[in-house]
Parts: structure tokens; sequence; C-alpha cells
């Protein structure tokens, strides 16, 4: 990937976290604003990806889309999709990748907590969920998107070749995301420890934690 990214300043209100109802599903809400990411059923992949096909690999939670551009530039075969709840980060990378003419990359404005009704059963090669849920806290996990809805979409898209890959920089959470991926029991997963086991671009948050000497967890699953 070659991008001069000092053509694209970041947002300088790009925060971090964002209104918490943007991670529950829209129909747990009693009221859902103009600023709750819009609900799809079906999508016409045209407006998506230049050769109007359906994705191949999905990049959930894909924030400001470094592992995105980079994947999506080793794999020109497929057409890759990000997918974020965030509203600024969506328009930052979409500019980049207009811009920059990217035509197997694309990034849409939703929260994955609603499912993914718009995506075909068995359609999809690779599913990364990197870094995403913020939510820590004992207390916060009903706001976690990794949970059994979330988990049969995910095995519903899946083909049967493909892999979910995850990682996480909290141990509660890598306990969590085992623990329900057990019990969901449509899954097999192995703990990654080594790299070369892995063999992906960084994302921007597994840089932070690089740089900062942070430990890391990561699965790769695939379909029973
Ligand atoms: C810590 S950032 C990590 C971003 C990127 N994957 C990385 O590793 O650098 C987590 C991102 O996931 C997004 N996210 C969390 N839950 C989501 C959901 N249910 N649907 C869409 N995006 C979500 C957040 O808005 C945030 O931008």
């Amino acid at each position: 990937m070659n991008i001069d990214f000092g053509k694209y300043p970041l947002p300088k209100r790009l925060r971090h976290h964002t209104a918490s109802n943007l991670y529950m599903p829209a129909s747990e809400l009693k009221l859902v604003s103009g600023y709750y990411p819009p609900l799809y059923d079906k999508v016409d992949w045209r407006l998506f990806f230049i050769n109007g096909k359906k994705p191949d690999s999905l990049d959930i939670g894909c924030g400001k889309g470094a592992f995105l551009l980079e994947y999506s530039s080793q794999h020109p075969e497929m057409n890759i999709l990000g997918i974020e709840l965030r509203k600024l980060p969506v328009e930052w990378l979409d500019n980049i990748i207009r811009s920059e003419k990217i035509e197997n990359c694309s990034v849409m404005w939703y929260s994955a907590s609603n499912g993914l009704p718009f995506i075909e059963t068995s359609s999809e090669k690779k599913i990364f969920y990197l870094f995403p849920d913020p939510w820590h806290k004992r207390k916060h996990r009903k706001r976690r998107t990794f949970g059994k809805i979330f988990l049969d979409e995910l095995h519903r898209v899946l083909s049967d070749e493909g892999e979910l890959l995850i990682a996480t920089d909290v141990k509660e959470v890598d306990e969590y995301h085992k623990k329900t991926l057990e019990r969901h029991g449509g899954f097999t997963f192995d703990v990654i420890g080594d790299d070369k086991d892995w063999e992906l671009p960084i994302t921007n948050k597994e840089k932070f934690c690089r740089d900062n000497n942070i430990e890391i967890f990561r699965l790769k699953c695939r379909k029973k």
C-alpha cells in the first residue's frame, strides 16, 4: 500500500469512544437518534465495489482502517468491506478509498450489533474482529456485540472453509470471547501465540499495543 496519509488529516473530533447506545441493537433502544447508523436489510453492492460484487471478507469495527487498506491491497482478487459504527472515521476512510481509487475496498457506516442481514449466507472467506469491543468491564457486558446472536450471524455468513479472526488487548475480554465461543458451540478455535501463525497486516490498535508493550490475545476460529 502506498498512500500519502499527509494528504488526509484526521478530523479533530475523531474521539476514541462514542455514545454507548450505538453499540446496542436498534431494536433494544427506546429512541433511535439521528446519529445512529442506518440499518440495512439488503444492499446494492454496486454502491460499494466497482465490480458490483458482494464482499468476500469483512473487517468488523475497522476504525481508522490501516488493516482494511493494507489487507485490501494484499488481496486485489477479493472485495473487502469494513464495517464501523462511528461516522467520522467512515467518512475519512471513504474519502481515502475514493481519492486513491481503491476498487476492492469499501467502508460501511453500520453497527454490527444489528446482525448482518445484508450479507449472503456462507459468502465470507475471512471475518476480522480485531480489538473491537471497548466494554472491558463486567457491568458493561450487555453492551458487547460479541454474544450468541452475533455469533449466529458470523456462523451463517462464514463459508465452510472460512476463518474468523479475533484479537483483543484485554485478557478478560479474551476469556469472554473463548467462553462465548465454547457456549455457542458452532466454532472450533486455536489460540495464536506465534506471529508466524497469524501473518496479517498490523491494525492501528495493534501498533499502539506493540509500541507500548501491551500484550495481545488472538484467536483463529473455524466452523465445526
Ligand atoms: C479499538 S478500535 C479498533 C479498530 C481496528 N480494528 C484496529 O484494530 O485498529 C474499535 C473499533 O470498533 C468499532 N466497533 C465496535 N463495535 C462495533 C459494532 N458493533 N459495529 C461496528 N463497529 C464497531 C468502534 O467504533 C471502534 O472504531
